[in-house]
Protein backbone atom coordinates (compact mmCIF):
# COMPACT_ATOMS: atom_id res chain seq x y z
CA UNK A 1 0.00 0.00 0.00
CA UNK A 2 2.07 2.96 0.68
CA UNK A 3 -0.41 5.49 -0.62
CA UNK A 4 -1.23 6.94 2.52
CA UNK A 5 0.31 8.99 5.32
CA UNK A 6 0.16 7.25 8.82
CA UNK A 7 0.33 4.00 10.58
CA UNK A 8 -3.15 4.57 11.64
CA UNK A 9 -4.44 5.17 7.91
CA UNK A 10 -2.42 2.22 6.69
CA UNK A 11 -3.93 0.05 9.04
CA UNK A 12 -7.43 1.16 7.94
CA UNK A 13 -6.40 0.63 4.74
CA UNK A 14 -5.09 -3.09 5.49
CA UNK A 15 -8.31 -4.03 7.43
CA UNK A 16 -10.96 -2.51 4.84
CA UNK A 17 -8.56 -4.54 2.17
CA UNK A 18 -8.80 -7.73 3.53
CA UNK A 19 -12.30 -7.40 4.82
CA UNK A 20 -13.69 -6.61 1.39
CA UNK A 21 -11.57 -9.18 0.13
CA UNK A 22 -13.55 -11.96 2.27
CA UNK A 23 -15.56 -13.95 1.46
CA UNK A 24 -18.31 -13.06 3.25
CA UNK A 25 -17.21 -9.30 2.56
CA UNK A 26 -16.76 -7.86 6.45
CA UNK A 27 -15.92 -4.30 7.92
CA UNK A 28 -15.18 -3.65 11.20
CA UNK A 29 -17.28 -2.23 13.51
CA UNK A 30 -14.05 -0.38 15.45
CA UNK A 31 -13.87 1.62 12.68
CA UNK A 32 -17.14 3.32 13.02
CA UNK A 33 -15.78 5.66 15.43
CA UNK A 34 -14.65 8.69 13.63
CA UNK A 35 -16.16 12.01 14.85
CA UNK A 36 -18.83 11.84 13.17
CA UNK A 37 -19.75 8.21 14.30
CA UNK A 38 -18.84 9.09 17.32
CA UNK A 39 -21.61 11.94 17.36
CA UNK A 40 -24.24 9.25 15.56
CA UNK A 41 -23.49 6.72 18.77
CA UNK A 42 -23.85 9.20 21.28
CA UNK A 43 -27.99 9.65 19.02
CA UNK A 44 -28.29 6.30 19.46
CA UNK A 45 -27.83 6.17 23.21
CA UNK A 46 -30.69 8.72 23.01
CA UNK A 47 -33.44 6.75 21.17
CA UNK A 48 -36.18 5.31 22.44
CA UNK A 49 -35.42 2.05 21.37
CA UNK A 50 -31.83 1.71 22.57
CA UNK A 51 -32.21 0.52 26.24
CA UNK A 52 -28.30 -0.54 27.17
CA UNK A 53 -27.36 3.11 28.18
CA UNK A 54 -30.31 3.68 30.65
CA UNK A 55 -30.35 -0.10 32.09
CA UNK A 56 -26.43 0.63 32.57
CA UNK A 57 -27.46 4.75 33.87
CA UNK A 58 -30.60 2.77 36.11
CA UNK A 59 -28.12 0.32 38.37
CA UNK A 60 -25.64 3.11 38.41
CA UNK A 61 -27.92 5.51 40.26
CA UNK A 62 -29.35 3.32 42.59
CA UNK A 63 -25.85 1.09 43.29
CA UNK A 64 -23.42 4.02 43.56
CA UNK A 65 -23.09 3.39 46.78
CA UNK A 66 -22.09 -0.23 46.80
CA UNK A 67 -19.97 0.31 43.27
CA UNK A 68 -17.87 2.64 44.52
CA UNK A 69 -17.54 1.09 47.91
CA UNK A 70 -16.30 -2.16 45.41
CA UNK A 71 -13.98 0.27 43.70
CA UNK A 72 -12.52 1.43 46.88
CA UNK A 73 -12.27 -1.96 49.57
CA UNK A 74 -9.09 -1.92 51.43
CA UNK A 75 -7.29 0.46 49.57
CA UNK A 76 -7.57 4.55 50.03
CA UNK A 77 -6.57 5.63 45.70
CA UNK A 78 -7.56 4.59 42.64
CA UNK A 79 -6.70 5.45 38.76
CA UNK A 80 -10.33 5.15 37.23
CA UNK A 81 -9.79 4.51 33.55
CA UNK A 82 -12.46 4.09 31.05
CA UNK A 83 -12.35 2.42 27.97
CA UNK A 84 -14.45 4.00 25.24
CA UNK A 85 -15.69 6.80 27.61
CA UNK A 86 -17.70 8.60 24.58
CA UNK A 87 -19.61 11.53 26.23
CA UNK A 88 -19.12 9.86 29.97
CA UNK A 89 -22.91 10.34 30.77
CA UNK A 90 -23.50 7.07 33.08
CA UNK A 91 -19.43 7.46 34.14
CA UNK A 92 -20.50 11.08 35.67
CA UNK A 93 -22.78 9.48 37.72
CA UNK A 94 -20.19 7.46 39.72
CA UNK A 95 -17.33 10.32 39.67
CA UNK A 96 -20.12 12.44 41.41
CA UNK A 97 -20.56 9.53 44.24
CA UNK A 98 -16.62 9.40 44.46
CA UNK A 99 -16.20 13.06 45.06
CA UNK A 100 -18.76 13.14 47.53
CA UNK A 101 -17.27 10.60 49.80
CA UNK A 102 -14.05 12.56 49.58
CA UNK A 103 -12.54 9.60 47.46
CA UNK A 104 -9.06 9.63 46.33
CA UNK A 105 -8.64 8.96 42.47
CA UNK A 106 -7.56 10.31 39.33
CA UNK A 107 -10.29 9.83 36.18
CA UNK A 108 -7.96 8.72 33.03
CA UNK A 109 -10.85 8.58 29.62
CA UNK A 110 -9.95 7.25 26.87
CA UNK A 111 -11.12 7.44 24.02
CA UNK A 112 -10.64 6.86 20.06
CA UNK A 113 -12.59 10.40 19.04
CA UNK A 114 -10.41 13.69 19.42
CA UNK A 115 -13.56 15.24 19.58
CA UNK A 116 -15.34 12.89 22.01
CA UNK A 117 -12.50 13.34 24.56
CA UNK A 118 -12.45 17.21 24.25
CA UNK A 119 -16.06 17.38 24.54
CA UNK A 120 -15.93 15.17 27.95
CA UNK A 121 -12.27 17.40 29.26
CA UNK A 122 -14.59 20.33 29.09
CA UNK A 123 -17.87 18.91 30.40
CA UNK A 124 -15.71 17.34 33.37
CA UNK A 125 -14.06 20.00 33.90
CA UNK A 126 -16.79 22.27 34.34
CA UNK A 127 -19.09 19.97 35.99
CA UNK A 128 -16.24 18.67 38.71
CA UNK A 129 -13.77 21.34 39.59
CA UNK A 130 -12.28 19.08 42.06
CA UNK A 131 -11.86 16.38 39.96
CA UNK A 132 -8.07 14.97 38.76
CA UNK A 133 -9.07 14.10 35.27
CA UNK A 134 -6.38 13.25 32.91
CA UNK A 135 -7.93 12.14 29.21
CA UNK A 136 -6.13 10.00 26.47
CA UNK A 137 -7.39 10.62 22.91
CA UNK A 138 -6.46 6.93 21.45
CA UNK A 139 -6.96 3.56 20.51
CA UNK A 140 -7.55 1.76 24.14
CA UNK A 141 -5.95 -1.80 22.34
CA UNK A 142 -2.72 0.46 22.01
CA UNK A 143 -2.93 2.45 25.33
CA UNK A 144 -2.62 -1.10 27.56
CA UNK A 145 0.90 -0.47 27.51
CA UNK A 146 1.05 2.78 28.98
CA UNK A 147 -0.96 1.45 31.61
CA UNK A 148 1.73 -1.50 32.63
CA UNK A 149 3.87 1.07 34.39
CA UNK A 150 1.76 1.70 37.76
CA UNK A 151 2.49 4.49 40.48
CA UNK A 152 1.07 1.35 42.94
CA UNK A 153 -2.31 2.93 43.29
CA UNK A 154 -5.39 0.32 42.29
CA UNK A 155 -6.12 0.37 38.92
CA UNK A 156 -9.89 0.21 38.11
CA UNK A 157 -10.35 -0.18 34.49
CA UNK A 158 -14.34 0.66 33.44
CA UNK A 159 -15.41 -1.61 29.61
CA UNK A 160 -19.08 -0.27 29.72
CA UNK A 161 -21.88 0.07 27.59
CA UNK A 162 -21.31 -4.03 26.83
CA UNK A 163 -18.95 -2.81 24.44
CA UNK A 164 -17.39 -5.90 24.72
CA UNK A 165 -20.39 -6.97 22.44
CA UNK A 166 -18.71 -6.47 19.21
CA UNK A 167 -15.51 -8.78 20.30
CA UNK A 168 -16.11 -12.48 18.38
CA UNK A 169 -15.55 -14.95 21.77
CA UNK A 170 -12.14 -15.42 20.90
CA UNK A 171 -10.98 -12.15 20.88
CA UNK A 172 -13.12 -10.89 23.80
CA UNK A 173 -10.84 -13.52 25.75
CA UNK A 174 -7.87 -12.33 24.35
CA UNK A 175 -8.57 -8.87 25.24
CA UNK A 176 -9.21 -9.81 28.55
CA UNK A 177 -6.33 -11.94 29.19
CA UNK A 178 -3.98 -8.99 27.41
CA UNK A 179 -5.42 -6.65 30.35
CA UNK A 180 -4.61 -9.36 32.82
CA UNK A 181 -1.43 -8.68 32.04
CA UNK A 182 -0.94 -5.14 32.83
CA UNK A 183 -3.00 -5.39 35.72
CA UNK A 184 -1.78 -6.46 39.34
CA UNK A 185 -3.51 -9.16 41.80
CA UNK A 186 -4.93 -5.51 43.43
CA UNK A 187 -6.25 -4.16 40.48
CA UNK A 188 -10.12 -4.73 39.30
CA UNK A 189 -12.03 -4.75 36.17
CA UNK A 190 -15.91 -3.74 35.76
CA UNK A 191 -17.61 -4.47 32.51
CA UNK A 192 -20.85 -3.88 31.20
CA UNK A 193 -22.82 -6.95 29.86
CA UNK A 194 -25.91 -6.61 27.70
CA UNK A 195 -28.21 -9.96 28.46
CA UNK A 196 -30.40 -11.82 26.86
CA UNK A 197 -33.73 -10.95 26.62
CA UNK A 198 -36.65 -10.88 24.13
CA UNK A 199 -35.42 -10.78 20.91
CA UNK A 200 -38.38 -8.07 19.67
CA UNK A 201 -36.45 -5.54 22.34
CA UNK A 202 -32.85 -6.69 21.23
CA UNK A 203 -33.71 -6.30 17.32
CA UNK A 204 -35.60 -3.08 17.59
CA UNK A 205 -32.74 -1.57 19.54
CA UNK A 206 -30.48 -1.95 16.51
CA UNK A 207 -33.39 -1.30 13.46
CA UNK A 208 -34.41 1.80 15.08
CA UNK A 209 -37.42 3.78 13.65
CA UNK A 210 -35.84 7.01 12.97
CA UNK A 211 -32.74 5.08 10.76
CA UNK A 212 -29.71 6.70 13.16
CA UNK A 213 -28.28 2.90 13.45
CA UNK A 214 -29.03 2.60 9.63
CA UNK A 215 -26.78 6.18 8.97
CA UNK A 216 -23.87 5.05 11.38
CA UNK A 217 -23.62 2.03 10.14
CA UNK A 218 -23.09 3.65 6.46
CA UNK A 219 -21.12 5.97 7.64
CA UNK A 220 -18.30 4.11 7.82
CA UNK A 221 -18.77 3.60 4.07
CA UNK A 222 -18.70 7.98 4.14
CA UNK A 223 -15.33 7.56 6.50
CA UNK A 224 -13.46 4.68 3.06
CA UNK A 225 -14.93 7.07 0.63
CA UNK A 226 -13.26 10.32 2.40
CA UNK A 227 -9.62 8.77 4.32
CA UNK A 228 -9.24 5.92 1.29
CA UNK A 229 -10.81 7.55 -1.65
CA UNK A 230 -13.63 5.38 -2.11
CA UNK A 231 -16.70 5.69 -4.12
CA UNK A 232 -19.35 3.42 -2.45
CA UNK A 233 -22.69 4.88 -3.39
CA UNK A 234 -24.49 5.23 0.02
CA UNK A 235 -28.12 5.32 -1.75
CA UNK A 236 -27.31 1.53 -3.08
CA UNK A 237 -26.78 0.59 0.44
CA UNK A 238 -29.53 -0.89 2.78
CA UNK A 239 -29.06 -1.09 6.64
CA UNK A 240 -29.98 -4.71 7.65
CA UNK A 241 -30.19 -5.85 11.57
CA UNK A 242 -31.14 -9.30 12.77
CA UNK A 243 -30.86 -11.28 16.26
CA UNK A 244 -29.50 -15.28 16.76
CA UNK A 245 -31.41 -16.16 20.03
CA UNK A 246 -29.33 -19.64 19.99
CA UNK A 247 -26.09 -17.96 20.02
CA UNK A 248 -27.43 -14.75 21.79
CA UNK A 249 -25.70 -12.65 19.01
CA UNK A 250 -27.25 -9.49 17.00
CA UNK A 251 -25.44 -8.20 13.78
CA UNK A 252 -25.60 -6.15 11.15
CA UNK A 253 -25.24 -6.20 7.69
CA UNK A 254 -25.14 -3.51 4.92
CA UNK A 255 -26.61 -5.29 1.83
CA UNK A 256 -26.06 -3.94 -1.66
CA UNK A 257 -28.84 -3.34 -3.59
CA UNK A 258 -27.73 -3.82 -6.89
CA UNK A 259 -25.04 -5.77 -8.54
CA UNK A 260 -22.59 -3.28 -8.66
CA UNK A 261 -18.47 -2.35 -8.56
CA UNK A 262 -16.59 0.02 -5.98
CA UNK A 263 -13.14 1.36 -6.42
CA UNK A 264 -10.90 2.46 -3.85
CA UNK A 265 -8.40 4.60 -4.56
CA UNK A 266 -5.98 4.29 -1.84
CA UNK A 267 -6.01 0.33 -2.48
CA UNK A 268 -5.64 0.54 -5.74
CA UNK A 269 -8.55 -2.24 -6.08
CA UNK A 270 -12.05 -2.54 -7.29
CA UNK A 271 -14.28 -4.81 -5.55
CA UNK A 272 -18.10 -6.51 -7.39
CA UNK A 273 -21.24 -6.86 -5.19
CA UNK A 274 -23.86 -9.18 -6.40
CA UNK A 275 -26.99 -7.89 -6.28
CA UNK A 276 -28.30 -8.12 -2.00
CA UNK A 277 -24.42 -9.36 -0.91
CA UNK A 278 -24.38 -8.33 2.26
CA UNK A 279 -21.42 -6.64 4.06
CA UNK A 280 -21.38 -8.30 7.69
CA UNK A 281 -21.00 -4.78 9.49
CA UNK A 282 -21.01 -5.45 13.33
CA UNK A 283 -21.76 -8.27 16.43
CA UNK A 284 -22.77 -6.89 19.47
CA UNK A 285 -23.58 -10.22 21.55
CA UNK A 286 -25.62 -11.29 24.22
CA UNK A 287 -24.69 -13.07 27.37
CA UNK A 288 -26.19 -15.53 29.81
CA UNK A 289 -25.07 -15.42 33.42
CA UNK A 290 -22.92 -18.78 32.51
CA UNK A 291 -21.29 -17.20 29.58
CA UNK A 292 -19.83 -13.99 31.45
CA UNK A 293 -18.87 -16.84 34.09
CA UNK A 294 -16.93 -18.75 31.52
CA UNK A 295 -15.27 -15.66 29.65
CA UNK A 296 -14.26 -14.41 32.97
CA UNK A 297 -11.99 -17.52 34.11
CA UNK A 298 -10.91 -18.36 30.47
CA UNK A 299 -9.34 -14.13 30.71
CA UNK A 300 -7.84 -14.95 33.85
CA UNK A 301 -10.49 -13.41 36.27
CA UNK A 302 -12.86 -14.34 39.02
CA UNK A 303 -16.05 -12.39 39.67
CA UNK A 304 -16.26 -10.67 42.92
CA UNK A 305 -19.31 -8.85 42.34
CA UNK A 306 -22.35 -8.73 40.22
CA UNK A 307 -24.81 -5.66 40.18
CA UNK A 308 -27.66 -5.60 38.24
CA UNK A 309 -31.71 -4.87 38.51
CA UNK A 310 -34.10 -7.57 39.11
CA UNK A 311 -34.80 -9.23 35.45
CA UNK A 312 -31.35 -9.79 34.80
CA UNK A 313 -31.70 -7.38 31.87
CA UNK A 314 -28.01 -5.80 32.37
CA UNK A 315 -25.70 -6.31 34.27
CA UNK A 316 -22.35 -4.41 35.37
CA UNK A 317 -19.44 -6.96 36.56
CA UNK A 318 -16.76 -6.52 39.22
CA UNK A 319 -14.03 -8.69 38.02
CA UNK A 320 -10.68 -9.43 40.52
CA UNK A 321 -7.15 -11.18 38.99
CA UNK A 322 -6.59 -14.72 39.38
C1 LIG B 1 -21.12 0.69 21.58
C2 LIG B 1 -20.74 -1.56 20.95
C3 LIG B 1 -22.12 -1.08 22.83
O1 LIG B 1 -23.24 -2.87 20.08
O2 LIG B 1 -24.81 -1.94 21.26
C4 LIG B 1 -25.24 0.58 18.81
C5 LIG B 1 -22.79 -0.08 19.25
N1 LIG B 1 -24.23 -0.49 17.25
N2 LIG B 1 -26.09 0.41 17.79
C6 LIG B 1 -23.74 -1.88 20.65
C7 LIG B 1 -24.05 0.01 18.46
C8 LIG B 1 -25.48 -0.23 16.84
C9 LIG B 1 -22.99 -0.56 20.65
N3 LIG B 1 -21.75 -0.62 21.47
Amino acid sequence: MGSTTSPELDQFAADVLEGLSSTPKTLSSRYFYDDEGSRLFMEIMKLPEYYPTRAELKIFTEQKKDICRAFMDEVDAIDLIELGAGDGTKTAVLIEHLLSIGADFTYHPIDISKEANDTLGAKFTEKFPDLRIDPHTGDYFKVLDSLKNGNGRRKVIMFLGSNIGNFLRDNAVAFFRSLREVMTENDRLFIGFDMQKDPRTIVAAYDDKQGITAEFNLNLLRRINRELGGDFDLGKFSHYAQYRPLECAARSFLISREKQTVTIKALNRSFDFEQWEAIFMEISQKYTHSMIDELAGDGGFEIAREFYNEEDFYIDSFWKPV
